[in-house]
């Protein structure tokens, strides 16, 4: 890769960051794109985020790309937000204008939706309900892209309260984690957006004997790829949807964000990708 006077600068922001999976998708379609780009990592303190993105106003940074914890906050320091960002209450991309502006987007939904039709084909959003496990900014999130897609949403969470305010938000039902089985009663779709198995957090265990044999079963969790909750659907014969696929969902309009068209398509990123999660 060569770096010119020229180069386009986007990247990455979140703590941690260290493992992101970003640059190197991003990196790989800009060099297979040929475009004078590059996408780098951005380390800042939990405080550090706001005066990043004061430093980047003007557009010295095509843009960045937002993760944990800072997405709700990125939607609240840009100038305009896409409606898909207000209804995700977040944002995970930001787009900085040569006019000072801040446009903020989220391309988590888009990211959803595409990781199901690749690797859950024929599946329809509107044809049942969909159930949500969480009530934080993931699940906020999924439950906003298939509302908009036509389904009705189901949110189910260890904290009651939270779900109901949730489901409020999109018209759907709120279960406590205990009545889990009850809420996958007829589901097209589960989808976990709780953090539970992500490093030092609880495992979830769940009923997933109660969604129908057509159900397809998600977990946003791509570390390990097959989580426990996708080995336990796969055992039970259920159609599963990696993380990973959501990743890459949301990179792709992201990159176009970035750089002004979308990725190429003959570059394998999720083989890349792999590679480097299985280290
Ligand atoms: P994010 O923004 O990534 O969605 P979050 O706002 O911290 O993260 O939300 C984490 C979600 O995971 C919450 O829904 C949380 O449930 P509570 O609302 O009851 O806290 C859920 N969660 C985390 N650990 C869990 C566990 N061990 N069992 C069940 N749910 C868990």
């Amino acid at each position: 890769m060569r770096i010119s006077g020229a180069t386009r600068v986007a990247g990455v922001v979140g703590r941690p960051i260290a493992h992101s999976l970003s640059p190197v998708l991003h990196n790989a379609w800009l060099a297979a794109a040929a475009i004078d780009g590059v996408y780098v990592p951005f380390s800042v303190t939990p405080e550090g985020f706001g005066d990043l993105v004061r430093a980047l106003r003007g557009g010295s940074v095509a843009g960045l790309n937002v993760t944990l914890p800072f997405k709700e906050e990125a939607l609240a320091l840009a100038d305009t937000a896409s409606p898909r960002a207000r209804a995700a209450q977040a944002a995970n991309v930001l787009v900085f204008g040569e006019d000072g502006g801040v446009h903020a987007d989220n391309t988590d939904g888009m990211g959803l939706l595409a990781a199901f039709a690749e690797q859950a084909a024929g599946f329809d959003p509107a044809a049942a309900p969909v159930a949500i496990l969480g009530a934080g900014g993931g699940a906020r999130g999924a439950a906003a892209a298939f509302a908009e897609a036509g389904a009705k949403v189901r949110i189910v969470n260890r904290t009651l309260a939270k779900a109901e305010a949730l489901a409020a938000s999109f018209g759907g039902r709120a279960y406590p984690l205990d009545r889990a089985a009850e809420a996958f009663e007829g589901v097209g779709a589960v989808v976990n957006a709780t953090s539970a198995g992500l490093a030092g957090e609880g495992r979830l265990d769940l009923p997933l004997s109660a969604t129908p044999a057509t159900a397809v079963v998600m977990d946003m969790v791509y570390k390990p790829l097959k989580t426990p909750i996708l080995a336990a659907a796969e055992a039970l014969g259920r159609r599963t949807v990696d993380g990973l696929a959501m990743l890459i969902g949301q990179a792709a309009p992201s990159f176009e964000a970035f750089y002004g068209r979308p990725p190429p398509a003959d570059v394998d990123v999720r083989a890349l990708a792999l590679q480097i999660l299985e280290g």
